[in-house]
């Protein structure tokens, strides 16, 4: 009998979630100037009262022009929070644990809707200028070059990622997540491939990675020692000379040392040149590796489907959460289902429990 598995609890600084299920972040694009709504409400809310131990809120943008899309939740100001708090609230009640994301989009930021195509917008049709990166090297074709970020600029987004911080705190949230993954500006500091800067911020690996470790000690040093710290990355750009999983373990010791308590393993979309060899599971190999070789906690993500898949994630040591994103909005209630299969006695809300056990009328 293994000492842990999909149902156990998991503390990690002053926080102990229920179980290792967690909502992955997931953009809704549903936000009007970064304000949450009741859509968010429901769409976080009822996964929390579906069981999962963590409810990961989507990116959400440390500056408006770090947004992805118009629709991007934001928390640039503090007129962002009590919508937030209301959020957090609602899901710490239902005994999940409330997380946020903090994201800046960098050179991928003003695109349009996904279900409207996700073009480039151009200011004329609702997006804006300038996009930021550290190099001016365009996503795509027909993606803007970015305004490469110069010192004052560095200075400043590291600035909006401490009041971010300092918001999230303040609406309740009890983790946070960078969000250093996916061809956003954090990643595209790490990756040479969008990184061709010759100052401090680029060139050798330790330059490209000193963004995203002064970001994290910044928040290390911002937010309370009882509360986790957590980063998303991407562990490969699926790019010969790009980002690879031996940078990603150097990276996560580094963030270890200041004070990251989990990473939440990703990959990719740096550039849609990738050619990923998508399959159930395919990430959780980085989840190990980087667990094994950095020696810190990690999420697991990317076709998590099934309640046995993911416990035995857990059960055979490749990472220490599983992420869940499509399939939680396929299914709210996969965490209860999973429970149930597992051989567990899930914890319906009081409101379903005692009808959803009764067969009988
Ligand atoms: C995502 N993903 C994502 N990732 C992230 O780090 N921040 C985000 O805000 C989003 N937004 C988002 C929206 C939607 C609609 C989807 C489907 C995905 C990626 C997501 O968290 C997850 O890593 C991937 O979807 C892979 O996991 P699944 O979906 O195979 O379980």
């Amino acid at each position: 009998v293994p000492d842990v598995d999909l149902l156990s609890r998991w503390t990690v600084r002053g926080v102990t979630l229920r179980n290792r299920i967690v909502m992955s972040p997931m953009c809704q694009y549903s936000a009007i100037d970064g304000m949450a709504n009741d859509w968010h409400l429901v769409h976080l809310g009822s996964r929390a009262a579906g069981g999962v131990g963590l409810v990961m809120v989507e990116a959400t943008a440390v500056t408006s022009d770090g947004r992805i899309s118009p629709g991007d939740m934001g928390i640039w100001s503090d007129e962002h929070v009590e919508p937030l708090a209301r959020i957090a609230r609602f899901v710490e009640s239902q005994g999940a644990v409330p997380s946020i994301q903090l994201a800046h989009a960098g050179r991928k930021a003003s695109c349009d809707l996904p279900w409207r195509g996700g073009a480039p917008l151009t200011p004329e049709q609702g997006g804006w200028r300038p996009v930021w990166g550290p190099s001016p090297l365009a996503f795509d074709d027909g993606s803007p070059a970015p305004e490469p970020l110069d010192a004052a600029g560095i200075d400043a987004v590291r600035a909006a990622f401490v009041s971010a911080a300092r918001r999230a705190i303040a609406a309740g949230f009890k983790i946070i997540e960078i969000h250093g993954a996916h061809g956003y500006l954090l990643h595209e500091f790490l990756s040479p491939l969008s990184n061709q800067r010759t100052d401090d911020y680029g060139g050798s690996i330790e330059n490209r990675m000193r963004l995203l470790l002064q970001v994290a000690e910044a928040l290390r040093a911002t937010i309370p020692s009882n509360m986790p710290l957590f980063t998303r990355i991407s562990a490969t750009d699926w790019v010969e000379g790009g980002w690879s999983a031996a940078d990603s373990v150097t990276l996560c010791r580094e963030l270890k040392s200041r004070g990251v308590d989990l990473i939440d393993v990703s990959s990719g979309a740096l550039t849609p040149k990738a050619r990923i060899p998508v399959a159930k599971g395919y990430q959780v190999p980085f989840a190990r590796q980087i667990r094994d070789e950095a020696g810190i906690a990690t999420g697991a993500v990317g076709l998590i489907i099934e309640a046995k898949q993911a416990n035995e994630i857990i059960t055979g040591g490749d990472a220490d959460l599983v992420f869940l994103g499509r399939e939680l909005l396929r299914e709210p209630y996969w965490a209860l289902k999973a429970e149930q299969e597992l051989g567990g006695q899930p914890t319906w809300p009081v409101q379903m429990g005692y009808a959803v056990q009764r067969r009988s009328r």
